[in-house]
């Protein structure tokens, strides 16, 4: 394989709202993107992912789109992101954007339009549907959100769906005016310079011809958010879809060097499937499955190996720990096992997916009520579901608003933000995030690590151990995802290259190597093994 950026490089992902405020409106901008490069360069990523920064009436917080081809005033203009993007790439960074193709805002001037009336040109470009034959919605397709997927409109008489909010009706993606519409949108963005996408629930973008109803979930237990009352059977992952992604692929293609990811929440078997049959689906569908699988080393060590064994031949693997809809990781595992989490993202085979603030071991955060903003949090307050604590702000220094903003920040920051931020952690060398910028160094400069094979050694239980190699070199990973200290035997003699904890550089390694509780470390065999 040729070392093409996107497959030996690490993507951070950027929540513009949340990494840099720059007119004191509490808010992130582009312009605080751009101000912070020369950090990203410092912890040595090497692709940035933004969330949407799009004209949006905010209802989902930018994944509402108004309008694809401009920035919202709140985070500047389209020559911030033009200065943003050359600024990036003249320090050897890439941008991916990202792409909201199965809905727009209902403020979008095609929903406007197509809401005007059934005579509307742009009427098909929605979905519309008239009531169930006993009245009602047309079917029992539910909204991720909670309620109904479908919303009445009063002066035209029918339903509109929406897989998320009612302010975020769904496109039809069986016009082949919209196809064209977006494809031309990406166009934009591409001859603008950008590197790629990341789509948004890109399995969501064609639905059943026949608006069949969705089955009952069987793993149901009474209890959960709504939408997981169901199965979505008909209205996502349908067969068709594949020819879609197949165009927007070659929409890619014709611009040198881009990149084409996907979110896809999936069983493996079924995640596969979006790299196409023929390398002309998506260059790699997001794998969530880490964030899914217990954490346990024989769970996890399974996990790997079930999915390596399903790529396709020379399909890109991937990783992510983490993003803005997800339960932090240092929340989930406590601070000990995410810097394990760290050394595992950082060291398996494929693209890692960095998301911001997990290098600062950000963990849960308690929002009071009237702090929070997510609308799935907020409907559904019952279950739990709030994505803010995801989404509070990047903390760089100890000042009252943690460097992000001389304003309250739109979320609250973490309670220890005095001692949990950039300029503090990088003066030490123990920290979680002196250990992000060592693994992001020790990856860049080994071959074996970035671009080597995988394949997993033996060890006890707690363990998590596999090796990475190639024709030069072997790298011995060591994870221990327990609390006991343990001696782990090793298939040959080697110097250790780095620990979660930070000390023992250079330790010289034969037989076998001491674990203490909740360590894991990177261990170079000797030339000689
Ligand atoms: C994706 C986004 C999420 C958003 C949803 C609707 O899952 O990651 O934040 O709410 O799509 O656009
Ligand atoms: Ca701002």
């Amino acid at each position: 394989m040729p070392e093409t950026w996107w497959r030996s490089g690490v993507i951070y992902q950027i929540y513009p709202r949340s990494f840099q405020d720059t007119n004191g409106d509490g808010v992130g901008d582009l312009e605080g993107v751009r101000q912070r490069l020369d950090y990203l360069v410092w912890l040595g990523v090497d692709v940035l992912w933004l969330s949407p920064f799009y004209p949006s009436p905010m209802k989902d917080f930018g994944y509402d789109v108004a309008d694809y081809g401009n920035v919202d005033p709140l985070f500047g203009g389209l020559e911030d992101f033009d200065r943003l993007l050359t600024e990036a790439h003249e320090r050897g960074l890439r941008i991916i954007i990202d792409l909201v193709p199965n809905h727009t805002s209902d403020q979008h001037p095609w929903f406007l339009a197509s809401r005007h009336s059934r005579s509307d040109p742009k009427r098909d470009w929605y979905l519309w549907r008239d009531p169930a034959p006993g009245g009602g919605p047309p079917n029992n397709w539910l909204s991720h959100f909670g309620g109904s997927g479908w919303t009445w409109d009063e002066a035209t008489q029918q339903y509109y769906y929406h897989a998320f909010l009612r302010e975020q009706p769904d496109l039809n993606w069986r016009n082949p005016q919209v196809r064209a519409a977006i494809h031309e949108i990406m166009r934009f963005w591409l001859r603008r310079g950008v590197d790629g996408f990341r789509v948004d629930v890109i399995s969501h973008l064609i639905k059943d011809d026949l608006f069949r109803d969705n089955p009952p979930n069987p793993d149901w237990r009474g209890h959960g958010p709504d939408i997981t009352r169901l199965t979505q059977l008909y209205s996502a992952n349908r067969p068709e879809l594949h020819e879609i992604i197949g165009e927007l692929r070659r929409v890619i293609d014709a611009f040198p060097d881009r990149v084409l990811i996907g979110e896809v929440y999936l069983p493996i078997d079924q995640l596969v499937a979006y790299y196409g049959a023929q390398n002309d689906g998506l260059h790699f569908p997001f794998n969530f499955h880490l964030l899914q699988t217990p954490w346990r080393a024989d769970a996890l060590g399974a996990l790997i190996t079930r999915y390596e064994a399903a790529l396709p031949l020379d399909a890109q693997p991937n990783w992510v720990l983490g993003n803005h809809d997800q339960r932090r990781v240092a929340g989930r595992l406590g601070e000990a096992q995410a810097r394990i989490a760290a050394m595992l993202l950082l060291t398996l085979r494929g693209t890692p997916t960095l998301y911001y603030g997990d290098e600062l071991g950000i963990g849960d955060i308690i929002i009071p009520e009237d702090r929070q903003r997510d609308p799935w949090g907020r409907r559904e307050a019952a279950f739990n579901v709030s994505r803010d604590p995801a989404r509070t702000p990047m903390q760089w220094n100890d000042t009252i608003y943690a460097g992000f903003s001389t304003h309250e920040p739109w979320l609250p920051l973490t309670a220890d933000h005095a001692l949990r931020n950039v300029a503090t952690l990088r003066s030490d060398a123990h920290s979680i995030l002196s250990l992000h910028k060592n693994l992001l160094a020790l990856r860049r400069r080994c071959k074996a690590l970035h671009s080597g094979d995988c394949r997993p050694l033996d060890a006890q239980e707690q363990i998590l151990a596999y090796e990475r190699y190639d024709d030069r070199e072997r790298i011995f990973i060591l994870l221990n995802l327990g609390a006991d200290p343990t001696h782990v035997p090793l298939p040959a003699d080697g110097r250790l290259l780095l620990s979660t904890q930070g000390d023992r550089t250079n330790d010289s390694i034969e037989g076998a190597v001491r674990l203490r509780g909740d360590e894991g470390v990177i261990i170079t065999a000797s030339p000689s093994s």
